[in-house]
């Protein structure tokens, strides 16, 4: 498995750390006898029904449900994945997860080169705002409408139109074109003598920073818009630098996207930095590739309310459909901003002003459904049955995943109008093909069917598993009175053959409703059984060679369970890495871990 935790890493962790000082980071307790309460983080509430029990280590919340331990915490507040979360405990509690020799050489290094970009940033910077050189950049952001105070909070700067400001700038701070080269500041060239040339040459420099506020990256922008160059151009993948993990200005609008429990989602540099300026602070831009499933996880962290707000245009609207189903896949609930005239956020901030565009935000975003309706519509000729039959193919999946009855009639009546097909024949159609879904459903189940019976069959005949079910029912048989000690100590769910669980069932019901402490009756319990199990419980109670002590049998009965179940599990976890279902493989590792602690018990 990858990146799996030592269970005894996992165990060193929950007693070193003390769960009430990390909740407290979240919620302000108070310490009420044993236990710490305060107002749940999950849900919103005024009267205090979370509660944290620092001897137990764990949380729960009355008011929803919410519980576990501080792994689960962790992953419910910070949206972590279980490493993550065991990593976060780790470094908090001073436990080493890893070889720390290659965690520091590694880290040292990538701190190296974050260093050399905020370096570049500083000279950036510089020539944008003090330098004779970068006036025309300085210009042209005014021109823009960009404030000096946004300047500095986004740490934008300017490159100079020359081959190798950069790098001579660099040279003079002992910082070789081979460690520039590392974070793309600069690339190989044949051309002049130092071999390298600036990468970034008369554009306006947006610094892109993680979530802790870390330079990684750079886009710059040219200033010309005559020029015939790319529009942007971006720092290359680097060790520190991978555009699908990032969403740009996160490390500044994270915490007012948890206030308002909401983020906007918008496509470029300039939407961002539009929105903030207009104190709209919950903006961040996935910076013109396609959305993926990191960035959503990275959003979950915060909120699971997204608004995408991308550009009006046919590639922005591809964009944002693509980015609503990798979002929808990771449990966000998505809504899309249209805004007129084919314009994008920045522009529509500046023509109309912030509080119209938050209206927008409100009241004329969309769901999937109605998204999805409107793209198909423009898509296909309406006034055709063809066209009918296309959009309608288009949205039935998502028409028939809608739960509330409600919202499906608003939808029916919505696209009923809109194609001109009665509502009639719509949710006909949604019956067809949930009637088709069912079908394949049903088959899986048969099949799922079929593959138990042959695992019992093979469990049969002198399987250890077999002769140790059959000896516990003939001790308990024997033993009527032991019924209570087998619920507590032993359970029926570790009993994997069918016939044997049913006798056992069977008699725990008798006992609930016959007295035995006057005495078992044997004929009269029999007679409770369905018959093909008459006559099969005096056989097998007639069968005695086996040698096993009942504390063997018990023993080796949960050994089997927990082997099998353990197996499974980790054959789950491997077919949820190969799906790539984090957030399953994670949950799953979880259940692992408490299987295997549990199984030493
Ligand atoms: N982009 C890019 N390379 C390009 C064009 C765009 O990397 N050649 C990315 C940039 O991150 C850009 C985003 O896609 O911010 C959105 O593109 P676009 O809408 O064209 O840019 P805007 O942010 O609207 O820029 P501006 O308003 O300055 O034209
Ligand atoms: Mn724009």
């Amino acid at each position: 498995m990858k990146n799996f935790i030592p269970e005894e890493k996992v165990q060193e962790i929950l007693e070193r750390v003390s769960i009430e000082q990390i909740v407290s980071r979240y919620v302000s307790l108070k310490q009420q006898g044993q236990n710490y309460i305060g107002l749940c983080p999950f849900h919103s509430e005024k009267t205090p029904s979370f509660s944290v029990n620092p001897s137990k280590g764990l949380f729960y919340c009355f008011g929803c449900g919410a519980g576990g331990n501080v792994f689960t915490f962790l992953m419910k507040a910070e949206n972590y994945t279980f490493v993550e979360a065991a990593e976060f405990l780790a470094s908090q509690a001073g436990i080493l997860l890893t070889d720390n020799k290659l965690i520091k050489k590694v880290d040292k290094e990538k701190n190296f080169l974050i260093e050399i970009n905020s370096l570049a940033q500083k000279y950036y910077h510089y020539m944008l705002m003090e330098s004779s050189k970068g006036k025309k950049a300085l210009e042209y952001l005014k021109n823009r409408g960009i404030s000096s105070d946004i300047i500095m909070e986004f740490g934008i700067g300017y490159s100079l139109d020359d081959w190798d400001s950069l790098i001579s700038f660099m040279k003079k701070r002992n910082v070789p074109p081979s460690e520039l080269e590392k974070v793309g500041l600069i690339s190989p060239s044949t051309g002049n003598n130092s071999g390298y040339y600036d990468r970034f040459r008369g554009r306006i420099i947006f610094p892109i920073y993680n979530l802790n506020g870390l330079i990684i990256g750079f886009g710059g922008r040219i200033i010309d818009d005559t020029i015939k160059a790319p529009k942007y151009l971006n720092s290359p993948e680097t060790k520190i630098f991978q555009k699908s993990k990032l969403l740009y200005g996160m490390n500044i609008a994270r915490d007012e996207v948890r206030r308002k429990d909401l983020v906007i989602l918008v496509e470029g540099y300039m939407d961002v930095i539009a929105a903030h300026q207009k104190g709209i602070k919950n903006t961040v831009a996935s910076l013109g590739t396609a959305f993926t499933a990191e960035q959503a996880r990275m959003l979950k962290r915060y909120t699971d309310n997204v608004v995408i707000a991308y550009d009006a245009d046919e590639a922005g609207q591809e964009a944002a459909l693509r980015g609503l189903s990798v979002l929808h896949e990771n449990g966000c609930k998505v809504k899309i901003l249209t805004l007129p005239d084919k314009s994008d956020p920045d522009d529509y901030i500046r023509k109309h002003g912030p509080e119209r565009f938050v209206h927008c935000i409100k009241n004329d975003a969309v769901h999937l459904l109605e998204y999805k309706l409107r793209i198909a519509a423009q898509k296909n000729n309406l006034d055709t049955i063809e066209g009918k039959k296309k959009v309608l193919d288009f949205i039935i999946r998502d028409l028939t995943e809608i739960d509330s009855l409600v919202e499906r009639e608003y939808y029916i009546r919505l696209i009923s109008s809109k194609l001109g097909v009665t509502e009639q024949v719509i949710a006909a159609e949604i019956g067809k093909y949930s009637k088709s879904l069912q079908n394949i459903g049903a088959n899986r189940d048969k099949k799922a069917t079929l593959r138990n019976n042959s695992k019992e069959k093979y469990l049969l005949g002198n399987s250890i598993q077999y002769r140790v079910e059959r000896f516990i029912v003939r001790y308990i048989m024997e033993n009527p009175q032991k019924i209570d000690w087998f619920q507590e100590v032993v359970g029926l769910h570790l009993f994997q053959i069918s016939k044997f669980r049913l006798i056992i069932r069977s008699l725990i019901k008798y006992i609930e409703t016959n007295k035995v402490s006057d005495g078992f009756n044997f004929k009269a319990f029999i007679l409770t059984l369905p018959e093909e199990l008459q006559s099969f419980l005096p056989e097998i109670l007639n069968t005695s060679e086996d040698t096993y002590s009942i504390n063997d049998c018990v023993y080796i009965i949960k050994n089997n369970w927990y082997k099998t179940q353990i197996e499974s599990l980790k054959k789950e976890i491997s077919a949820a890495e190969e799906c790539e279902q984090r957030e399953v493989v994670d949950s799953l590792v979880l259940n692992l871990i408490e299987l295997q602690r549990e199984w030493k018990k």
